[in-house]
């Protein structure tokens, strides 16, 4: 069990996971920081401050996760998401902290139809944003004492999302047209932060992780989790397929980006999961 006065730090504490991981950490001794307490990406600031705090845990959820924007603002991305995620390992291997980074499935090369185990090296990011990601999981290898948790498709109550999108569209509009050709997991930051949580108290071995939702094989696409976003929603929009050609963004998405989970205890459903982060924004 992890104990209750291990010094815990959360970065980007005021992100949508990082919120949720508060509020699940909420029993430990705990320091949020965000952009106005810290910027990531000013190593002098990283050596002091954490040297100054020495915390015993760093959760890292700061981070550059506009996918489309990262593409124009590659400097920044590669910064954020990369260069500042050494910065934080240099720190915590000098104070002996334990460093939970979270990364993406966008690291991998999205061409893999069964989807991706933790071990995976099917490496090639499609986008600025996966690769900035991808540094940053690369600048773990100094640490020993680590946790690298991929997840993907994250919605939560905090933060800009696909389930709040699709839901106001849904109200807006007569038809809406989804991407059904793009495959992943959705994950609600409840499930990931408990799951994180379940890692530490029962002090698993330092690693990589996969955290999302449990779907079929392969995962689900865009379209089928907008459906189901509309259905629960109790929405008459028509909700119709379409390709990602029919729909350019900025950022290359990967078309079969599910990552498998060989190691922690399943994570629920991601039906029963979207059932309850709706209940909860409906109230
Ligand atoms: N969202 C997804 O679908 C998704 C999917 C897979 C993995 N992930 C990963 O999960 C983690 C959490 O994602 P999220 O969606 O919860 O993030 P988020 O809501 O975008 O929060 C990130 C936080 O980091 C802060 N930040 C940005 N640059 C910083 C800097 N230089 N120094 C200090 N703080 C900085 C941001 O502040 P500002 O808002 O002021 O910039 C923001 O509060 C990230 O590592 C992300 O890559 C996310």
């Amino acid at each position: 069990m992890l104990d209750k006065n291990k010094k815990i730090l959360i970065l980007g504490a005021k992100g949508m996971l990082a919120t949720d991981l508060a509020k699940i950490f909420s029993f430990y001794n705990l320091t949020l920081w965000d952009f106005d307490d810290i910027d990531i990406i000013d190593k002098n600031q990283v050596d002091s401050k954490i040297g100054d705090l020495k915390p015993d845990i760093i959760l890292n959820c700061a981070a550059f996760t506009n996918v489309d924007a990262c593409e124009e603002e590659v400097d920044k991305a590669t910064m954020v998401n990369g260069l500042a995620v050494g910065y934080l390992t240099d720190i915590a291997r000098k104070i002996g902290a334990i460093f939970v980074q979270i990364s993406t499935d966008y690291v991998f090369d999205g061409k893999n139809k069964k989807g991706y185990i933790e071990n995976s090296q099917e490496f090639w990011p499609s986008s600025i944003y996966g690769a900035s990601k991808l540094l940053g999981e690369k600048a773990l290898a100094k640490l020993d004492k680590y946790y690298l948790v991929r997840t993907s498709w994250l919605y939560g109550r905090h933060g800009k999302n696909f389930v709040d999108t699709i839901s106001r569209l849904g109200r807006e509009k007569k038809e809406l047209k989804v991407i059904n050709d793009q495959f992943g997991k959705p994950t609600y930051t409840v499930d990931l932060a408990r799951q994180i949580l379940y890692i530490l108290n029962n002090d698993l071995p330092f690693g990589i992780y996969h955290i999302t939702n449990e779907t079929k094989k392969g995962g689900i696409t865009w379209y089928e989790f907008a459906k189901k976003i509309c259905k629960l929603q109790k929405l008459k929009v028509k909700v119709r397929p379409c390709s990602t050609a029919e729909y350019p963004l900025p950022a290359k998405r990967p078309p079969y980006s599910s990552l498998i989970n060989t190691k922690l205890p399943k994570t629920r459903n991601w039906q029963k999961a979207l059932k309850e982060y709706i209940k909860s924004i409906n109230n």
